[in-house]
């Protein structure tokens, strides 16, 4: 395909797939948000003053977005090997790029905030449930079990970062938000290509929802778990976090779950 990328709406189904799951249109998206930006943050976004509790939860809440970061980075990656096909090795391509730069302007945010070795407070800060989650995530993918692990990457983890990263813009600090609002942009495709390889899957194998549905049973606690912490450190109110959660297990419905 060599249309415009504004055209592909009315591309058949399987052009349109194909168009934006390829680099070329990768290409385009990120050039719209990303080209003027540097670590993320735009030009002339102010920096704000933080007072000492605000930024000790602000490393923590970035410290587990690395852990969930770096959770993609490696599943994404190693997913390449056990694609089905070339077209989504070519997708995941495009996604391993973005979780290694969701990665690196979050890291480069901690080195803002002061913290002087992110890999040592990334340890110390990460929240169990989600060192479990991505252990778990990691574990499908070397067991080569295709949907599983791209139910639990691209729908489950996916859905969770989307759903926290969107809450935490809101109230972030001008910074924080610019990172945050360019890395949702690129969930949102990785959320798009999870649905979509797994939606037709799941049309016709009523085997793959009874194991996906074994799989999101595993892993609902440990992404509800992570979600409310996350909240918590971002200073979402109480009554507020179980309407959050609702949104990730609406993104989670979506396939039928
Ligand atoms: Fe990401
Ligand atoms: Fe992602």
């Amino acid at each position: 395909m060599t249309g415009p990328v504004s055209d592909i709406h009315s591309l058949p189904p399987d052009e349109f797939l194909e168009e934006v799951h390829s680099f070329e249109f990768w290409f385009h998206a990120v050039e719209g948000y990303l080209s003027e930006t540097r670590y993320g943050r735009r030009p002339g976004t102010p920096d704000a003053s933080l007072t000492e509790p605000e930024r000790d939860r602000l490393v923590t809440v970035l410290c587990n977005y690395c852990l969930g970061e770096t959770a993609a980075l490696e599943a994404s990656s190693g997913l390449i090997a056990i694609a089905p096909n070339r077209l989504t090795k070519v997708f995941l391509s495009t996604q391993v790029v973005d979780e290694g730069r969701h990665l690196e302007v979050l890291l480069h945010r901690l080195k803002e905030l002061g913290v002087g070795d992110p890999e040592q407070e990334i340890e110390r800060r990460a929240s169990r449930s989600l060192v479990t989650f991505k252990r778990r995530l990691l574990e499908l993918v070397a067991g080569k079990d295709w949907e599983a692990a791209i139910f639990a990457q691209n729908v489950i983890l996916e859905a969770l970062e989307f759903t926290v990263f969107q809450a935490h813009a809101e109230t972030a600090d001008p910074v924080t938000r610019d990172l945050l609002q360019g890395i949702v942009k690129d969930e949102r495709r990785h959320i798009g290509f999870g649905e979509n390889e797994l939606g037709r899957r799941l049309k016709t194998n009523p085997t793959t929802r009874t194991r996906l549905a074994v799989v999101q049973h595993e892993l609902d606690p440990l992404v509800l778990a992570s979600c409310d912490e996350a909240l918590g450190q971002i200073g979402t109110a109480p009554w507020e976090r179980p309407e959050i959660g609702r949104s990730y297990l609406a993104a989670v419905r979506r396939l039928g779950f």
